[in-house]
C-alpha cells in the first residue's frame, strides 16, 4: 500500500477547493492500493470534512502553531485542526523553514503540539543544493530528525510520517534519481533506529517529494524502502493528479 499525499501550498480559493474535491472523491475511491491523503488550505478544512466524511480520503492541513492557544493573533491551534476534521499536519516543509524562519527547535514544538492534540505529523526533511554537492545530505538529514524528533516517545512515531524532500527538487522540475532516494531513505532508516529501535526504523513510512510527476512517478516508485510521495505542482489538477495515482 502507498501513501500518496498532495499538498496544495497555497493554492485554490474554498469554492476551487470544494470542486477539486467533490471530482476526487467521486472519482478516486476505486483505487484501492492507495491511501490518499490531501493537505489543504485553512480555508477549506471544516467543509472537506464533509465532503470527505464518507470516502477514504484523509484530510490535511499544511501547518500548525506551536502554541496550544490564547493571544497568538493569526495562529491556527492544533485543537482547531483536529475539530476541523484534520488527520496529518505538515510539520518542517522547507518552505517554511526558508521563507518563515522556522528552525528545528520550533519544528519540535510544532510536532509535540500535533501529537498532544490527536494529529498524525508528516515532517519534511531534506538537503540544499550546497549541502548535497558538498556530501552533507546525511548530516543535514540526521540533524534534521533529531532535532525535530527530540523527546518523542517510540509509540508517537506511528503518528509520524518523514517526507525526503531535497530542496533544490521542490518546484523545480528536477527529481532526486532512484539512487538518491534509496540513499536517503537509507539514513533516514538509519537515525531512527540509532534514536528510537530497529523496529521502529521498518515501520515508519519514508515518502520522496519533489517534481514528481506523471511522467516520473513509475520510474521514481521503484526506489527501494519508499514508501509513497508528497505531491506539490502534480497534485493541482485532478484529472492530471488521478491519472498520476493510476499509475501506482
Ligand atoms: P512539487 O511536487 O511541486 O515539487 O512540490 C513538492 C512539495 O514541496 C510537496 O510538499
Amino acid at each position: 500500500m502507498k501513501t500518496i499525499i498532495a499538498n496544495l501550498k497555497m493554492n485554490k480559493t474554498p469554492s476551487e477547493c470544494k470542486n477539486y474535491l467533490m471530482n476526487l472523491v467521486s472519482r478516486f475511491d476505486k483505487a484501492e492500493n492507495v491511501e490518499l491523503c490531501v493537505c489543504l488550505p485553512f480555508t477549506s478544512l471544516a467543509e472537506a470534512k464533509y465532503i470527505l466524511k464518507d470516502s477514504k480520503i484523509k484530510l490535511g492541513a499544511q501547518n500548525l502553531s506551536d502554541y496550544e492557544e490564547g493571544g497568538n493573533t493569526g495562529e491556527i491551534s492544533g485543537a482547531m485542526l483536529k475539530d476541523a476534521g484534520v488527520d496529518y499536519v505538515i510539520v518542517g516543509h522547507s518552505e517554511r523553514r526558508s521563507k518563515f524562519k522556522e528552525n528545528n527547535k520550533l519544528i519540535n514544538k510544532k510536532i509535540k503540539v500535533a501529537l498532544k492534540n490527536g494529529l498524525g505529523v508528516i515532517l519534511c526533511v531534506g538537503e540544499s543544493l550546497v549541502e548535497k554537492n558538498t556530501l552533507k545530505t546525511l548530516d543535514s538529514l540526521r540533524e534534521q530528525i533529531e532535532e525535530g524528533l527530540k523527546g518523542l516517545y517510540e509509540n508517537e512515531l506511528e503518528k509520524v510520517i518523514l517526507a525526503y524532500e531535497p530542496i533544490w527538487a521542490i518546484g523545480t522540475g528536477k527529481h532526486a534519481s532512484v539512487r538518491e532516494i534509496e540513499y536517503a531513505v537509507k539514513v533516514i532508516r538509519k537515525v531512527i533506529e540509532d534514536d528510537f529501535s530497529s523496529r521502529a526504523a521498518k515501520q515508519i513510512r519514508v515518502l520522496y517529494g519533489g517534481s514528481v510527476n506523471n511522467k516520473n512517478a513509475t520510474a521514481l516508485f521503484k526506489a527501494k524502502g519508499m514508501d509513497g510521495a508528497l505531491i506539490g505542482g502534480a497534485s493541482l489538477d485532478v484529472n492530471m493528479f488521478l491519472n498520476l495515482l493510476s499509475l501506482l
